[in-house]
């Protein structure tokens, strides 16, 4: 099994992150008591495009080169549209594609208002929106707004001088004296000279995610500034109102060229506390040898909802459901509400659920697990729609974190079932449906990713889950003419890739289609509601979907490395019927199943079949 302690300690990272917010929570608001809290009227309309979508996450660097720089671009990307659509997908999110100094691959915009050479031009931007409708694909933007590029042009000029008009447009302080109570000696390691030629050190102990200190001196302006990820990615100031403008503006110029909504990067960092208080203290250090930190202070502030209030009205004031989806990662389904205006429904319509997809140091096929978090998130988020997600380029591919070495094409398909079969939207990453692998790098002179570098060997970094996408067997897995890539091609792409995978009808690739067609056209799967079945078996995660008329769906899967019997009871369901016939199942005895009772599983088997 391919894995990447890498990944796992950025992981880990997030999980003290989601800690800190739990305190924040108790210090500055209560959490609504919403267990059992009756379903608002939604103010979408049912049949809303992002209610049904799947949404496929697209890696430009990686999905296709057009040009044989070794690079993926964004002609790539339009050329493989038709396997987009064929894969039952309806909307792509593109990681950003914007002009960058690549530092963090993109997450370090320099300009926002146009397309780095090196994916392509505006003119092919707007020809993959346009060329995508056609394939009845959307495409969402990614839009980084906690940050910019410290080359960007805003960031040059607040550096340039205490007095630039677009100083304040950053968080910048001038530092505390070295002798100031409570210096820890974390901060005096990043002591500094100011103008009156006094020793002075960041005002707190918070720090970068990416390692060290938060706190990046500047000598033109004796100040430091303040960057949640990399010293090349400064902190926008959102308290000052300008700089909502001119990010409001940016994401106008592409709602003006037509694309269907961004995912917003990081969205939880926006603003920081004004105090400046430093974070609590953990035990412990991360991969980065810093400091463990609870980090509330710097993520999820209250402020943060007011900013997204005012974008979902700019973005409402656009024709076509425009969708705002969150990268948030939060502790609990309370939290989780807030992101979508709870009862009020204004705020973000697909905050990104990590709860279900994401079980932490507990990544594992539990089924008390899944259907906990999949039950509450429909039940405790006044009828908002829950998104599903198990993969993205920051972390260990979900086959390998929910894998067992032994069984993980089988597992991918049960993951699969879940993401494609519940009622949620759902969100996957460019290869999750071929059952691509993670592949760390073994050498640290191979590493690309910063965090990698610094955090060798105990952070590898995200290579892994960013290696080029395997279509074929041939020359650089059908990715690019150019041998040399800008990671390597897996060992992998030999039996896993797209050409290989359309022709065997048990792959892991023709599941992926199925069940994204069957959601599409089947009315239960599309539309119906989920309720969990024989709910206390330890074994088998079992629902139903069904729309209340018309033909029901089942859906059951097993868990683990053993055969299970299982009996499903659709009393108290509202579900008449006790005739089955199976829809989908990747294991050829339960295509005769015709009755509910003593149904047995092969292990890892999922299975979908029609009530009548
Ligand atoms: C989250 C993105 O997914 C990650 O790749 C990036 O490094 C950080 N935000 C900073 O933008």
């Amino acid at each position: 099994m391919a894995s990447s302690s890498f990944s796992r300690a950025v992981f880990q990272r997030i999980q003290s992150c989601i800690l800190g917010i739990g305190s924040l929570v108790l210090a500055f608001a209560a959490v609504p008591a919403l267990s059992g809290a009756p379903a608002a009227a939604q103010t979408s309309p049912a049949n809303v495009w992002w209610k049904h979508a799947v949404v496929y996450e697209i890696y430009p660097r990686s999905f296709q080169d057009s040009n044989g720089d070794g690079v993926g671009d964004l002609n790539g990307i339009t050329s493989r549209l038709s396997y987009i659509e064929s894969m039952g997908i309806d909307t792509i999110w593109i990681a950003p594609m914007y002009p960058s100094p690549q530092i963090d691959f993109g997450y370090d915009i320099s300009d926002y208002v146009s397309v780095d050479p090196q994916y392509g031009t505006l003119a092919d931007m707007e020809r993959l929106i346009t060329e995508g409708k056609k394939h009845n694909v959307r495409v969402v933007l990614d839009m980084v707004l906690n940050h910019t590029s410290d080359k960007h042009q805003w960031f040059i000029d607040s550096a340039s001088s205490r007095t630039s008009p677009k100083h304040d447009w950053y968080v910048w302080n001038d530092g505390i004296p070295i002798d100031s109570a409570g210096v820890n000696d974390y901060q005096k390691k990043y002591v500094q000279t100011n103008l009156e030629g006094k020793h002075v050190v960041p005002p707190n102990n918070w720090e970068s995610l990416f390692g060290g200190s938060a706190w990046e001196w500047v000598p033109a302006v004796h100040q430091y500034y303040y960057h949640k990820f990399y010293k090349q990615q400064p902190d926008l100031n959102w308290s000052n109102p300008t700089v909502e403008k001119a990010a409001f503006d940016a994401m106008r110029f592409w709602l003006d060229r037509g694309v269907a909504g961004f995912r917003l990067d990081a969205i939880p960092t926006l603003f920081e506390d004004p105090q400046m208080r430093s974070e609590p203290v953990l035990a412990g250090t991360n991969a980065q040898g810093d400091p463990n930190l609870q980090e509330i202070y710097t993520q999820n502030l209250p402020e943060v909802h007011n900013v997204i209030r005012r974008m979902r009205v700019m973005v409402n004031g656009y024709a076509g459901d425009r969708v705002l989806i969150g990268e948030t990662y939060l502790p609990n389904t309370a939290e989780l509400n807030k992101w979508y205006g709870g009862e009020a429904h204004d705020e973000l319509q697909l905050p990104m659920d990590f709860l279900v997809g994401f079980h932490g140091d507990h990544d594992k096929l539990n089924a008390a697990n899944f259907r906990a978090r999949i039950d509450e998130v429909q039940t405790q988020v006044y009828g908002s729609q829950p998104l599903f997600v198990f993969d993205n380029h920051d972390n260990v591919r979900a086959i390998d974190r929910y894998g067992d070495g032994t069984h993980n094409d089988l597992i991918n398909k049960v993951l699969n079932t879940v993401l494609l079969t519940s009622k949620a939207t759902a969100l996957t990453y460019y290869g999750a449906e071929l059952g691509m692998p993670t592949t760390t790098p073994t050498r640290k002179e191979d590493v690309k990713d910063p965090i990698g570098i610094t955090g060798w060997p105990k952070e590898k970094g995200r290579d892994g889950e960013r290696t080029p996408m395997q279509w074929t067997a041939g020359p650089q897995a059908g990715f690019s003419t150019n041998p040399k890539t800008w990671l390597p091609i897996p060992p992998s792409y030999k039996t896993n890739n797209v050409a290989v995978e359309t022709k065997d009808p048990n792959s892991e690739l023709n599941w992926f289609k199925q069940l994204a067609m069957l959601r599409r056209t089947n009315p239960a799967l599309h539309d119906g509601k989920q309720t969990m079945l024989d709910a206390s078996n330890p074994d088998v995660l079992s629902y139903a979907r069904s729309t209340g008329s018309g033909p029901a769906v089942v859906v059951a899967m097993n868990f683990t490395a053993e055969p299970k019997t299982i009996s499903l009871d659709l009393s108290g369901t509202g579900i008449t019927g006790s005739t089955v016939k199976t829809l989908a199942a990747d294991d050829a005895s339960l295509k005769s199943v015709h009755s509910l009772k003593n149904i047995t599983l092969p292990p890892y088997t999922s299975w979908v079949a029609s009530v009548q």
